[in-house]
């Protein structure tokens, strides 16, 4: 028997003794009501249960942050931990074994164990070496002159790495073992320069712990500690412990304070979480030996609901460079994750993902320094005050120009302002933006009005415009896709699931966690005998796909909405469905062609052939208006 199939059998047993009642129990009080048990969501703050599990289908759902899935994603979502660590921890638990896997999945599991002991051995070392070496004292001076305290040295484990070849390694070698191969995956050492063995990796830094979530060290931040040392900070390699682009430091100090607050602020440095979290501003984390990813991101909204995100960059202009980059991260991480909020219409009602602020201290001084000057109250007032990503962006623009800039100057930076005005879609908002712009500009409201009309109208489609016409139409275009699925789970519909297939095979579903449900769905309709047991194969078989899961008991819930229809009108109701996602479909094909044309329009050849398409599309789209459709019932 392959390893492979004593893996998947062994997941079947821990399955098999898994209660979801029981398991959620451990975490959350529930309580029974009707067939199913509510309680408060551990997900999200909240005051009243809407947080259900459901005893006979095994699976959880929160009506309030949407969060839902079977037992294994309720403790991969709880822990923060990927599926193969959960059946690890499972096994374990049960007396089950698992067999050994050779690369990949669960076999890193003792490995893992082995790299976070050697890097929690490194670190005890590290610390005690600034008592322990003599040239530990000049850390010590450095750090009291940084007024860091004894204190905040032990809390944060901060350390010293010896000015000598070797001397982690032969301790960790000698006192506990370890081979120069599992310190060297551990991140502890690099190999010499003449490819003879291997050299600590942190000579003669000043130390400080990256951990994870659960206070595991899993590597480092080296600050160096003489002028001429570089790099500046030198950070652990990559390892299977330490994913530079998603690991947040000072996060394990923090995620209580994030998941209280629903919001995090981020910062550039590790001083800066440090000085912050011990002067009371709690909800700090930054990323480390890297810029902000959208990795980050993820790992920061596992533990937020409506996210405020506040960007806590230094003041200078590399800052504000960083803080605009980081914007467009933000952006970009939640577009994926759904609805985005940024900044216009509703200010702050939870209809959307994010929202992004911007934090701005006095110039030149980075969150330590200001903080370290003023005290935590004094920042957590700026925090109070800071602007929303739009205002800080037009600031930040404005400031380039000014009312006695040159025409062309001005023109410039209208252009700028333009692109970011037109992000905001309420008329109202926007127009108060224009009054506010015109005047600190000195340029006429109507003019600014027009170029903004300009470069909205469709002959030039920004890039801004189309993207966000994208993301609305396959938003609905998810939700028709997920409608159009969840007829499999109409109980008696009388329309047998060969023909719901054939339904399917007429659209082209694009996104790929819907199509996955999709293709399953169309392998498995005609072996169930009711919804009931084709609701758990489906759900089976995305096993530790959280994400897959999710959309699938969204699709089991948009079915109660149809269930009623009766057998004529759920088939016009297919029909509708299938009709209205070959057209947004098409639409978003058109609009692809689209900016293609503008973006080929230099090139004649290239756009008369676009132009064709073009057309030829819109025929297309067209044609399909002339059917019957009524797509505010979708
Ligand atoms: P202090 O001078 O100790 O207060 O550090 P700082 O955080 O103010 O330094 P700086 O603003 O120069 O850098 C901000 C952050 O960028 C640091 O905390 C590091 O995480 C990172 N960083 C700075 N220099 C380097 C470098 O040379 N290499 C890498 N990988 N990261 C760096
Ligand atoms: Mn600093």
């Amino acid at each position: 028997m392959s390893t492979n199939t004593q893996y998947t059998e062994a997941i079947a047993r821990i399955k098999d003794k898994l209660d979801i009642v029981q398991v959620i129990s451990e975490y959350v009080i529930l309580k029974k009501a009707g067939r199913n048990y509510i309680g408060l969501c551990p997900f999200h703050k909240e005051k009243t249960p809407s947080f259900s599990v459901n005893p006979v289908k095994q699976i959880f759902k929160c009506f309030g942050c949407g969060a839902a899935g079977d037992a294994i994603a309720f403790l991969m979502k709880i822990h923060n931990q990927n599926f193969n660590e959960v059946i690890a921890d499972l096994a374990q638990k049960f007396g089950i074994e698992l067999p050994q896997f050779k690369g990949g999945g669960a076999s890193n599991t003792e490995l893992k164990k082995q790299l976070l002991k050697a890097n929690k051995l490194a670190a005890e070392f590290y610390h005690k070496a600034l008592d322990s070496y003599a040239q530990g004292k000049k850390v010590k001076d450095y750090l009291a002159k940084r007024d860091i305290t004894d204190n905040v040295i032990k809390d944060y484990m901060i350390g010293y790495s010896p000015n000598q070849p070797s001397e982690l390694m032969d301790y960790l070698k000698k006192e506990h073992g370890f081979s120069d191969d599992i310190l060297e995956k551990a991140g502890l050492l690099s190999q010499r320069s003449n490819g003879q063995g291997y050299l600590d990796r942190f000579r003669n830094r000043l130390m400080i712990p990256i951990m994870d979530e659960n206070d595991n060290v899993i590597g480092f931040g080296a600050r160096a500690l003489e002028d001429g040392q570089n790099p500046k900070y030198l950070n652990s390699p990559d390892s299977i412990l330490y994913n530079k682009s998603k690991v947040m430091f000072g996060l394990n100090k923090a995620k209580e304070a994030i998941r209280e607050k629903d919001s995090a602020i981020i910062m550039e440095g590790y001083f800066d979480v440090i000085r912050a979290q011990v002067n009371g501003v709690k909800n700090v984390v930054a990323s480390s030996g890297t810029s902000l990813t959208q990795g980050h991101l993820k790992t920061l909204s596992r533990y937020m609901n409506e996210r405020r995100i506040y960007l806590a960059f230094d003041s200078d202009s590399a800052g504000q460079a960083a803080t605009l980059r980081g914007a467009e991260v933000v952006k970009e991480a939640f577009m994926g994750l759904g609805e985005i909020k940024q900044y216009d219409e509703s200010f702050g009602h939870g209809e959307f993902s994010c929202e992004i602020r911007v934090v701005v201290s006095a110039e030149g001084k980075d969150p330590d320094e200001f903080i370290k000057a003023k005290g935590g109250e004094a920042y957590l007032s700026l925090v109070e005050k800071a602007p929303l990503l739009i205002d800080f962006e037009i600031d930040s623009i404005i400031k380039t120009g000014g009312k006695d800039a040159s025409p062309q100057e001005k023109a410039k930076v209208i252009k700028k302002i333009v692109k970011v005005l037109s992000q905001v879609q309420n008329q109202i908002i926007r127009s108060e933006y224009i009054k506010t712009v015109a005047q600190s500009l000195d340029v006429s409201q109507m003019a600014l009005r027009a170029e903004l009309d300009l470069y909205q109208a469709p002959a030039t489609p920004s890039e801004q415009a189309s993207l966000s016409n994208v993301t609305k139409t396959s938003t609905k275009l998810q939700i028709a896709q997920k409608k159009l699925l969840s007829c499999y789970f109409v109980d008696g519909s009388n329309i047998p699931p060969s023909t719901l297939n054939n339904y399917l095979d007429e659209v082209e579903f694009t996104e790929e966690t819907l199509s996955q449900i999709k293709k399953s769905l169309r392998e498995i309709s005609e072996q169930a005998e009711n919804t009931e047991i084709l609701q758990k194969m489906l759900i089976d078989g995305f096993v530790g796909q959280i994400q897959a899961q999710q959309e699938i008991i969204d699709i089991i819930n948009y079915s109660g909405e149809i269930k009623d229809l009766g057998s004529s009108l759920m088939k016009q109701y297919i029909e509708e469905t299938v009709f209205f996602i070959k057209r947004a479909r098409a639409k978003q094909v058109q609009n692809e062609l689209k900016s293609r044309y503008y973006e080929a329009k230099d090139d004649e050849m290239s756009s008369q052939l676009i132009q064709y398409e073009v057309r030829d599309k819109l025929k297309q789209v067209n044609r399909l208006k002339l059917g019957d459709i009524h797509e505010q019932k979708i």
